[in-house]
């Protein structure tokens, strides 16, 4: 009798355990715009369970604000979503369709598409060329930008930088001192850096709280503030890794941000918002260089 009970309560503990070390990491698994899956379908006159956190995540990204605070869809919901499809060339249906849903899911840079409501398609740069929309960069609101004086510019690693991030890092900034009139070197932490790169959780002090695992993955502020924070929650890798960002693809476009660029529609674009995980995407296009080109007037 003793012993048997004995074990039948030690299988218990144990499987009790075993359910609280893994709850947290099922949770991890799930993307933290996962959310927005049960709100797919849904359109203006809709009460949805869900449809409030839709508001805050289009507030988070520009494109609403002073939202009503229930699950609601209302008129104001439908039209910043109207203006998230035709920003991203989806139909603009002002539904929560699915592929609008599905595109809202994916992986994002932190940095507000629409900024004080001034970055709008409408106050973007848009060049003709034989008809076609070749160029959709976009610049800070005020277009700010690093002085003449400061094209020599000095980075550092905050404390805590795995040190698997710093190669990729590099590479990045080489990447921009290739196509730019920058340079840029690294330097200790106390001689005060132009740039910072670090590795940041949750609420860490500025305004845009990380996220956890998947949704936002990195942001970086524009000149001349120089703050570059990738999300540590993030599964970081070099390369192309299943569920993995890779490290140097996240570097190019927030070091973008750094020298003033703000976000391009242009899918193939490095400043372009959202990188699933596994893909790498290392290289400058034609309408970041332009962009830069344009923003400190290069020939
Ligand atoms: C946006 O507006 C707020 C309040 O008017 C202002 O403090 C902030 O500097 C503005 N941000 C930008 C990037 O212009
Ligand atoms: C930068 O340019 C140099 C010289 O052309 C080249 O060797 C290097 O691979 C380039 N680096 C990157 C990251 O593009
Ligand atoms: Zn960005
Ligand atoms: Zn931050």
């Amino acid at each position: 009798m003793a012993p048997s009970k004995a074990s039948t309560l030690s299988l218990f503990t144990i499987t009790t355990l075993l359910l609280l070390l893994l709850l947290p990491l099922l949770s991890h698994a799930a993307s933290s715009f996962e959310y927005l899956n049960q709100v797919k379908g849904s359109r203006k006159g809709d009460n949805v369970q869900g449809i409030l956190d839709v508001k805050k995540h289009l507030e988070k990204f520009g494109y609403l604000s002073g939202h009503s605070q229930n699950d609601d869809f209302d008129d104001q919901l439908e039209s910043a979503i109207k203006t998230y499809q035709i920003n991203y060339n989806l139909e603009a249906t002002g539904r929560l369709d699915a592929k609008t849903v599905s595109n809202m899911m994916i992986p994002r840079c932190g940095v507000p598409d629409i900024i004080n409501g001034t970055t709008s398609m409408i106050s973007r740069k848009i060049q003709h060329h034989e008809g076609l929309t070749v160029s959709q960069y976009a610049f800070f609101p005020g277009n700010p930008k690093w002085p003449s004086s400061k094209y020599r510019l000095t980075y550092a690693f905050l404390q805590g930088t795995p040190n698997q991030a710093k190669d990729p890092v590099k590479r990045a900034f080489q990447t921009w001192a290739n196509n730019t009139q920058f340079t840029f070197s690294q330097v200790e932490e106390y001689r005060t850096p132009d740039l910072t790169i670090s590795f940041q959780r949750r609420d860490h002090g500025d305004r845009y709280p990380f996220d956890g695992r998947g949704g936002v993955t990195a942001h970086a502020f524009s000149p001349t503030d120089g703050r570059f924070h990738y999300d540590a929650d993030e599964m970081w890798v070099v390369g192309s890794v299943n569920g993995g960002m890779d490290l140097q693809s996240i570097a190019v476009h927030e070091i973008g941000h750094l020298l003033g660029l703000d976000h391009s529609f242009v899918e193939d674009a490095i400043m372009y918002p959202y990188l699933n995980t596994a893909t790498v995407k290392r290289n400058l296009k034609p309408d970041d260089i332009q962009g830069i080109k344009n923003l400190y007037n290069i020939k």
